[in-house]
C-alpha cells in the first residue's frame, strides 16, 4: 500500500499538531493501550502506569517523534523505520499483533483532542499511515 499524494497532504496538515504534543499524545496513548490491553505492558515492566508516569511521558515522546520522523519521509517508510524495525523484530520481538493496538490508541487519542480536525479522510490517511507504520516494523519478522 503507497500514500497517494492526497493522503500525504492531510497527514502532513495534522500532523504538526501532533507532533508538538509528543509527550503528552504519545503517554496518552501508552496509557489507554495498557489499561485496555493490560498484555501490552508486559513489554514494559519498569513503567509505573498512570498520567503522570515520567517513564509513560518519555517512551511517549520516543514514539511520537519516530512517527514524526516518518511523516517527514513519506515517500520511503521502510527506510525510515528501518532501524525501529531491527530493534522491534530481533531485540524486543514485540508480538506483530499489538502494532495495530497502538496505531488504535494513537489515533482514539488525536480524535479526543483534535476533533474538529479528524474528518473522515483525514481519519482514513492516518489510519492508512499507522498501518503502513506497522507494516515496516514487522517487515523483518519471519
Ligand atoms: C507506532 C508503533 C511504534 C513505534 C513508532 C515505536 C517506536 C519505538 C521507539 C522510538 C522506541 C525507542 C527506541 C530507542 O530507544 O532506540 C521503542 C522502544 C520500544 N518499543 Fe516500540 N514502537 C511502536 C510500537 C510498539 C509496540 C506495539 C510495542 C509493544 C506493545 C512496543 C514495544 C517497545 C519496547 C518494549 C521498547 C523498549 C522500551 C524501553 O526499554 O525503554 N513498541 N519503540
Amino acid at each position: 500500500m503507497v500514500l497517494d499524494a492526497d493522503n500525504r497532504a492531510l497527514i502532513q496538515t495534522i500532523w504538526p499538531c501532533i507532533a508538538s504534543h509528543a509527550e503528552a499524545y504519545g503517554s496518552e496513548a501508552l496509557l489507554r493501550m495498557f489499561l485496555s490491553f493490560p498484555q501490552t505492558k508486559t513489554y514494559f515492566p519498569d513503567f509505573e502506569v498512570s498520567k503522570d508516569s515520567p517513564q509513560m511521558k518519555a517512551h511517549g515522546k520516543k514514539v511520537v517523534d519516530a512517527l514524526t520522523n516518518a511523516v517527514h519521509h513519506l515517500d520511503n517508510i521502510d527506510a525510515a523505520m528501518s532501524k525501529l524495525s531491527d530493534l522491534h523484530a530481533y531485540d524486543l520481538r514485540v508480538d506483530p499483533g499489538n502494532f495495530p493496538l497502538l496505531a488504535h490508541h494513537l489515533l482514539v487519542t488525536i480524535a479526543v483532542h483534535h476533533p474538529d480536525k479528524l474528518d473522515c479522510l483525514t481519519h482514513r490517511a492516518l489510519d492508512k499511515f499507522l498501518d503502513l507504520i506497522g507494516c515496516a516494523l514487522t517487515s523483518k519478522y519471519r
